[in-house]
């Protein structure tokens, strides 16, 4: 049985690295890093979710995950792979994270729930990320679509990235994370 989660998170359940300056307010939701308690909820999620945003995010129609990858997905180091959440109340409506894409490039994803898209949450999630990862050592961010989606292209393009390559339906954008030289 997988633990539920809310979004307090007690001290003495930190898992070690957990950024607790990770924790913030946008707007009126509360953002924290994901821990391994979420990984029934996010199986939860993910059961719930429509077909349309599971495709967007998975680029498959039907994804099938187990309960191994929801604590793939939950347990993370906070440095090479860092995933955030987003709460209303004491519902997830968004997450977004990063995962090795090579020495020094993140690749990043991100799911907000329908009802809460177009207000600036997952551009701006993608920001707390970026910082994170830059600060992790990484030198650039990438990201993978469909070319069919028009608002991760959107997000993304808000966020900084800008196109790198296409292969077929998946286009692949990337962001610099290093400063600006002077
Ligand atoms: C992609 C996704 C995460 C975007 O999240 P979001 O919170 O709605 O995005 P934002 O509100 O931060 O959008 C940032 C910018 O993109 C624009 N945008 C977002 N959705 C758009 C759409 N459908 N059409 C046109 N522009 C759009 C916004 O207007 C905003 O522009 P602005 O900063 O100039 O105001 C969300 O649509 C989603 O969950 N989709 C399903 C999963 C997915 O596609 N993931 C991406 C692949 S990993």
């Amino acid at each position: 049985m997988i633990a539920q989660s809310s979004v307090k998170v007690a001290a003495a359940e930190r898992p070690p690295g957990y950024p607790v300056e990770l924790e913030l307010k946008l707007d009126g939701l509360a953002v924290r890093p994901v821990v391994p308690q979420d990984a029934g909820r996010l199986a939860g999620e993910f059961a719930a979710a429509d077909a349309e945003t599971l495709r967007m995010r998975f680029f498959v129609p039907a994804p099938h995950l187990t309960s191994h990858d929801f604590e793939r997905l939950t347990t993370v180091d906070y440095l090479r792979r860092l995933a955030i959440t987003a709460w209303d109340d004491d519902q997830p409506v968004a997450i977004a994270r990063y995962e090795p894409a090579g020495e020094t490039t993140a690749e990043v994803a991100f799911v907000v729930k329908p009802a809460y898209r177009n207000r600036g949450i997952g551009r701006r999630l993608i920001e707390i990320l970026a910082r994170s990862a830059a600060n992790a050592g990484y030198e650039e961010l990438s990201a993978l679509y469909l070319a069919e989606n028009t608002a991760a292209a959107a997000a993304l393009a808000a966020a900084g990235f800008t196109r790198h390559a296409a292969d077929g339906s998946i286009v692949e954008v990337r962001r610099d994370l290093r400063p600006p030289r002077p």
